[in-house]
């Protein structure tokens, strides 16, 4: 059963999950967005699986298809890629009414959609999304970058697609830990909106539901604070703590890893601060178990507390840590920057 959910930022776009998808892309592109030409940005992984499906269907749709295939992995996020990138779709003469399709997780979904976004001053782009992160997260809200050396996402712009189409079937093939990384989002949401959901990822769930779902929550988000200055930044359960934990290994943690370690540390704080019903932690921890997700870092507190000091969070002397108050429940707060070891020393054992 296909399950769309509108979302009514940028031009308005759908975002539409079901399985088969990717296989019958061409026409639901054509239908967004027309166009002539099709410049298909790809995760090389991706591609190898899924490109020549795509490619195929976009043809049968009408489209002049042209392929760029990016190695896998976040150093492919990169300006000499972006601006590379964006002389492959002049060389292509790609004009401003023909669309570029991301195809892969979330560092294509960032490269290719920051790509469009300045290419032309803007050319539509449809997200293919082959991973869970990606589908109920990163493919979703107009949040496009790059890195620069002196971090992640350091240069990008808000540039809503034209099109999401997310086919679970992709998801059989990604490996267990990246698998688990999208599932770390998906517990989020539980955690920040809905006990029935955290408590459905930790017994049995329909996946497409849960996708469905989680899109929705993010949709919402994004309606209410498209630029990121208020409700959109409840987003960022567990991010503080987890963008320190990634720095720290040298981003050898990935991303949903080092988020389910932050939203434990977090909670675990919260409820020792009295911030949070007690029995909350007690709830989070059996779900990111079942998922192989850790509840913990092998990082010392004062260093921790160091790489979050420099996170782009933080204004001026203050940083913006999400704090559960209970399952489906959350609240930003504003802590300065010399409080946050404090604050978090509670949670930092893992029990
Ligand atoms: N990934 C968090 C957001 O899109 O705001």
């Amino acid at each position: 059963m296909e399950r769309t959910v509108h979302v009514s930022a940028g031009g308005g776009y759908d975002v539409r999950i079901d399985r088969g998808l990717l296989a019958r892309c061409g026409e639901a592109v054509r239908q967004s967005v027309g166009g002539a030409a099709a410049a298909l940005i790809a995760d090389a992984a991706a591609g190898a699986l899924y490109g020549a499906a795509v490619e195929q269907s976009l043809r049968a749709a009408g489209y002049r298809v042209c392929r760029r295939d990016i190695t896998p992995g976040e150093q492919s996020k990169n300006g000499q890629e972006f601006l590379r990138l964006l002389e492959w779709c002049a060389e292509r003469e790609l004009t401003r009414t023909d669309v570029i399709v991301a195809l892969g997780g979330g560092v294509i979904g960032d490269l290719a959609g920051f790509t469009a976004a300045c290419y032309l001053r803007g050319v539509p782009v449809v997200q293919l999304p082959t991973t869970l992160l990606a589908m109920v997260d990163a493919s979703v809200g107009g949040k496009t970058a790059i890195d620069l050396a002196a971090g992640k996402n350091l240069a990008g712009a808000f540039y809503q697609p034209s099109l999401v189409l997310c086919d679970p079937e992709t998801l059989r093939s990604l490996p267990q830990e990246v698998f688990a990384g999208g599932m770390a989002e998906t517990i989020k949401y539980g955690m920040l909106y809905d006990p029935a959901l955290l408590a459905a990822l930790g017994t049995d769930y329909d996946l497409e539901e849960v996708i469905a779902r989680c899109v929705g929550y993010k949709r919402d988000a994004v309606e209410q604070d498209e630029r990121d200055t208020g409700a959109r930044q409840l987003l960022n359960l567990g991010h503080t703590v987890g963008h320190a934990i990634e720095t720290l290994s040298g981003f050898a943690i990935p991303h949903g890893q080092a988020v389910a370690a932050g939203m434990a540390i977090v909670t675990r704080a919260a409820e020792a601060q009295g911030d949070c019903e007690p029995g909350s932690y007690e709830q989070l921890e059996p779900v990111l178990r079942k998922h192989r997700l850790p509840v913990g870092t092998g990082f010392a507190l004062d260093d921790l507390a160091a790489a979050m000091r420099r996170d782009k969070k933080r204004a001026g002397d203050e940083i913006a840590l999400i704090i559960p108050r209970r399952v489906g429940l959350c609240q930003r707060r504003l802590l300065p920057v010399d409080a946050l070891e404090d604050y978090l020393w509670p949670g930092a054992v893992t029990r």
